[in-house]
C-alpha cells in the first residue's frame, strides 16, 4: 500500500526530529500502523534550512497554503505555534478535509472549542499528544489507559524550564534571576521567557488536561494562574527545612464536598509539595504528571517535556494513531476531548476563592510580646487551623523576625480576608509571602 503522505508546516527544532525520527525507525513504525507514512511535503519560511534538513527526501515550500492544497496530503502536521497563522492554517486544514497533528498547546487551551467542532462536522481527527507535556504520552494516558476512571485530580510539573530553575534555586541557593540567565544561555528558557516563567505554558497545558479528564470545554480564561518570578530563595529553603520542595504545578481536580459548590479547579501556582513525594523529586528540565483516579488510585508519569526526539516521538504517534483510524468511521473514533461530544458536562471552573488548600506563610515581624498570639488569633478567628510554625532570625536587623507558618486546608477566601487582617498588623513588617502547599495523598 502506497505509504500515508504527511505535510509538515514548521521544520524547527521539533520538525527536524519528527522528520529524523520518522525516517530512522521507518521500518518498525510501518510494522506497528500496517501503513509507511512520509513526510512528502514540508513549508517553512526558511527554505534553505529546511531543505538543509530533508535533502532530497520532501518537497519544500514557503508557503504552507500549498501543502494544505495538495491533494496527496492526508496529514497535515502543525508545529508554527502561536494563535495566529496557525490557527488559520489548522482550520484550513480541516476544511480541506485533512487530519491535523499539532503540539500547539497554546491554540488548543484558546481555540480548541471552535477547532474541535469544525474537526467533528468535517470528520477529521485532531491529534494533540506532543501538546502536553512532549514525550510522556499523558493524553493517550487520560484518554484512554485511565477511561474506566472518575478523575479526581491531575497536579502536574508540566514546564521545564521553570522546574529547572526551581532546581537550581533550591540546589545552589541562588536567587531567581541569576538562575533564568543560566536557563537562557543554556537555551532552556525562550529570550522571552514570560509564558514559562508566569505560569502561562503551564496553564494551557492544564487546561488541555482538565478537559480531556473531565468531558469540559477547553476553558484557558477561566485558569488562575501565577508564575514563579516573584518566588524568593529563602522560601525554598524554608520548605526544605519543614520537609517541602517548592515545584510549579498545573492542577486540575473535581470539587463535590458537603459545603462547596461541585465543580473543577483549575490552576497553575508555585506548590508545597511533602519532599517524600515522588514528583518533589522530579528536578531539572524534566516533567511529571501525576493523576489520583477512582479505580486505579494514584498513577504518576515521568519523562522529558520538550525537545526535539521526545517531542517527535509524541508527535510520530499521533501520526500512527491517523494512520489506524483514518479509514474508520469517525463516530468509532476515540473522542477528541476523551467524551462525546454530545456527552460534554457543564461543570463549573471554580473561582479561586472557593478553592480548599493549605498555605506556607512567611512573615516579616516585629520581634516583641504577643505578636504571635495576634496573628494566631486573627488565623482561628478565620476558621483556619495552624499545622506548624518555624521562626528564624529576620535578615535586616536583630529586632525582626521571620515567622513561617503552615496551616491545615481552608477556604482561598479566608485566607485572603486573614491575610489582610494581618498584613494589617503594625507589628508586621512587610508584605506577605504566600504560597500555597498540596499534600498530592
Ligand atoms: N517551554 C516549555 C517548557 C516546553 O519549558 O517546558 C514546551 O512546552
Amino acid at each position: 500500500m502506497k505509504p500515508i503522505q504527511v505535510g509538515l508546516l514548521g521544520i524547527g527544532t521539533v520538525g527536524s526530529g519528527t522528520f529524523e525520527v520518522l525516517l530512522r525507525n521507518q521500518e518498525e513504525i510501518k510494522r506497528r500502523a500496517g501503513r509507511g507514512i512520509e513526510i512528502a511535503m514540508v513549508a517553512d519560511l526558511d527554505t534553505e534550512r529546511a531543505r538543509q534538513v530533508v535533502g532530497n527526501h520532501a518537497q519544500v515550500v514557503s508557503d504552507a497554503k500549498a501543502v494544505i492544497a495538495n491533494p496527496d496530503i492526508d496529514i497535515v502536521i502543525e508545529l508554527i505555534g502561536g494563535y495566529g497563522i496557525a490557527k488559520q492554517l489548522v482550520m484550513a486544514a480541516i476544511e480541506a478535509g485533512k487530519h491535523v497533528v499539532t503540539a500547539n498547546k497554546a491554540l488548543l487551551a484558546v481555540h480548541g472549542t471552535e477547532i474541535f467542532a469544525a474537526a467533528h462536522r468535517r470528520g477529521v481527527m485532531i491529534c494533540f499528544e506532543a501538546a502536553v507535556a512532549g514525550g510522556i504520552p499523558i493524553i493517550k494516558a487520560l484518554r484512554e489507559g485511565l477511561t474506566a476512571n472518575r478523575i479526581e485530580w491531575i497536579a502536574g510539573i508540566i514546564n521545564g524550564t521553570t522546574n529547572f530553575i526551581l532546581s537550581e534555586m533550591r540546589d545552589k541557593g541562588l536567587p531567581f534571576a541569576e538562575v533564568l540567565q543560566q536557563a537562557q544561555s543554556l537555551g532552556y528558557a525562550e529570550a522571552d521567557p514570560t509564558f514559562d516563567i508566569e505560569g502561562v505554558d503551564a496553564a494551557h497545558k492544564a487546561t488541555i488536561m482538565s478537559a480531556i479528564a473531565y468531558g469540559i470545554p477547553v476553558q484557558f480564561d477561566k485558569a488562575y494562574i501565577e508564575g514563579i518570578s516573584k518566588l524568593q530563595a529563602q522560601d525554598i529553603r524554608y520548605a526544605e527545612q519543614l520537609g517541602y520542595r517548592i515545584k510549579l504545578l498545573g492542577i486540575a481536580k473535581r470539587v463535590n464536598a458537603k459545603g462547596s459548590r461541585e465543580g473543577i479547579e483549575l490552576r497553575v501556582h508555585p506548590c508545597l509539595v511533602p519532599n517524600k513525594r515522588l514528583i518533589a523529586n522530579v528536578e531539572g528540565a524534566m516533567n511529571a504528571v501525576m493523576i489520583q483516579a477512582d479505580a486505579v488510585g494514584t498513577t504518576l508519569y515521568y519523562g522529558k517535556g520538550a525537545g526535539s526526539e521526545p517531542t517527535a516521538s509524541a508527535v510520530i504517534a499521533d501520526l500512527v494513531d491517523v494512520t489506524r483510524l483514518m479509514t474508520a468511521d469517525p463516530l468509532n473514533r476515540v473522542p477528541h476531548l476523551a467524551f462525546q461530544p454530545d456527552s460534554m458536562s457543564d461543570l463549573p471552573i471554580l473561582s479561586m476563592d472557593e478553592v480548599r488548600t493549605s498555605y506556607y506563610l512567611r512573615l516579616v515581624v516585629a520581634d516583641e510580646t504577643g505578636v504571635l498570639a495576634k496573628i494566631a488569633g486573627i488565623l482561628a478567628q478565620a476558621d483556619i487551623s495552624i499545622d506548624a510554625v518555624l521562626q528564624r532570625p529576620g535578615s535586616e536587623s536583630k529586632q525582626e523576625t521571620d515567622l513561617i507558618i503552615l496551616t491545615h486546608a481552608c477556604l482561598e477566601l479566608h485566607m485572603n480576608e486573614a491575610m489582610a487582617s494581618i498584613q494589617a498588623l503594625s507589628s508586621v513588617l512587610a508584605p506577605i509571602v504566600r504560597i500555597r502547599k498540596e499534600e498530592l495523598s
